[in-house]
C-alpha cells in the first residue's frame, strides 16, 4: 500500500458511491485513500439493515474489517462494534448480512473482486486469517514494546529514545512476511496527552479517529512547500501520510482513540519545534471537555 497524502479528512463529507466490487447491492463506499499503482485502498463501507450477500467466495486482495457501529455477521462469526478481523486474499468468506446496519473502516492491499466460490482460491494463505477479534479483550501495551521500531524522541530523565508519555497501542495484525511488514493497530492517546514536536517516518502512516479529538499544530513535506496549520480532528476524521510528511506537536483534550495503519513498523523522526508550547496552549484554551 502507497497511500496519498489527505491532512485532515472529515469522511462525512466525502460522497457516498455504490460498491461495485460483485457482492451484493445496496452497500456505500467513501474512499479515504487509494494506491493507484496496485489499487489498494482505503474505505469506509455503509452497510444497511437487512442487508444480505448469500453467496461464498474470496476476494482478490487481503480485507483488514475493523466495524465502528452496528452489527456484522460473516459466516458463522458476529462482529460489533469494536470487532476486527482480517481475511487474506483468496481466503474464502460468507455469507454475509448486516441485520440492522452498520458501518466499518476496511483496508485492501490492491484491487479488489469477489469472486464466488466455496473453498478458497489455490495458494490462498488461510493461516494468515487474524480473528475475529473483540479488541476490547486484548490488553493495552507500552507502544515500545509493540509498535516501535525506533524512535529518536528521547525520554528527559534517561536519555533513551522511547515516545511521549500516555500512549498505549493494541496490534491487531502485523505480517512477517518478506515482501510485507504491514501493521494495523489501535493506538490511544490519553486526555491530555501533548507531543511536542514534529515527527516523520520512513513508511506510510494511516490514522482513522475513531474517537475524542486532536490537534496537528504543523504538517507540511520535506521541502515545507505544502504546509497546513493547526487541524482539528473529530471522530469520522482520517490522515494518511507517505513518508516524510512531518506533522506536531499533537494534543489532544479528551483523548483520542484512532485506527492506525502503517505499511511497516514505526520508525519516528523527532525534531524540536520552536513555540509549541504556545501552539498548544492557544488550541486547548478554545476546547472543551465532552
Ligand atoms: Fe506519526
Amino acid at each position: 500500500m502507497s497511500v496519498r497524502r489527505e491532512d485532515c479528512l472529515d469522511v462525512s463529507t466525502v460522497a457516498p458511491q455504490a460498491a461495485d466490487d460483485g457482492m451484493a447491492a445496496g452497500r456505500t463506499v467513501r474512499e479515504l485513500t487509494r494506491d493507484e499503482r496496485t489499487g489498494g485502498d482505503h474505505l469506509l463501507i455503509e452497510y444497511p439493515a437487512g442487508w444480505v450477500h448469500p453467496e461464498v467466495g474470496y476476494l482478490t486482495a487481503g480485507q483488514d474489517i475493523y466495524v465502528i457501529e452496528g452489527e456484522l455477521a460473516i459466516g458463522s462469526h458476529h462482529l460489533t462494534t469494536g470487532c476486527y478481523v482480517y481475511i487474506p486474499e483468496g481466503v474464502s468468506f460468507g455469507p454475509m448480512a448486516s441485520p440492522g446496519g452498520a458501518r466499518a473502516i476496511v483496508f485492501h492491499n490492491k484491487e479488489h473482486r469477489f469472486q464466488k466460490s466455496v473453498q478458497s482460491a489455490p495458494g490462498a494463505d488461510e493461516q494468515a486469517m487474524v480473528g475475529p477479534i473483540e479488541t476490547w479483550t486484548i490488553p493495552w501495551k507500552d507502544p515500545m514494546t509493540d509498535i516501535v521500531k525506533k524512535s529518536t524522541y528521547l525520554d528527559p530523565a534517561t536519555g533513551k529514545g522511547t515516545r511521549p508519555p500516555g500512549v498505549l497501542t493494541k496490534t491487531l495484525r502485523h505480517d512477517q512476511k518478506p515482501n510485507s511488514r504491514e501493521m494495523v493497530a489501535l493506538t490511544s492517546l490519553a486526555p491530555g496527552f501533548i507531543d511536542p514536536g514534529t515527527e516523520h517516518h520512513p513508511h506510510d502512516e494511516c490514522l482513522y479517529l475513531l474517537a475524542g479529538d486532536a490537534y496537528i499544530g504543523l504538517t507540511y513535506d520535506h521541502k515545507n512547500i505544502d504546509r497546513k496549520e493547526d487541524l482539528v480532528l473529530r471522530r469520522d476524521h482520517y490522515i494518511s501520510r507517505p513518508p516524510g510528511i512531518r506533522h506536531g506537536p499533537v494534543c489532544t483534550q479528551t483523548g483520542a482513540l484512532w485506527l492506525l495503519y502503517m505499511n511497516d513498523m514505526y520508525t519516528g523522526i523527532y525534531n524540536e519545534v520552536p513555540g509549541w508550547q504556545e501552539r498548544v496552549r492557544r488550541h486547548l484554551s478554545t476546547e472543551r471537555y465532552k
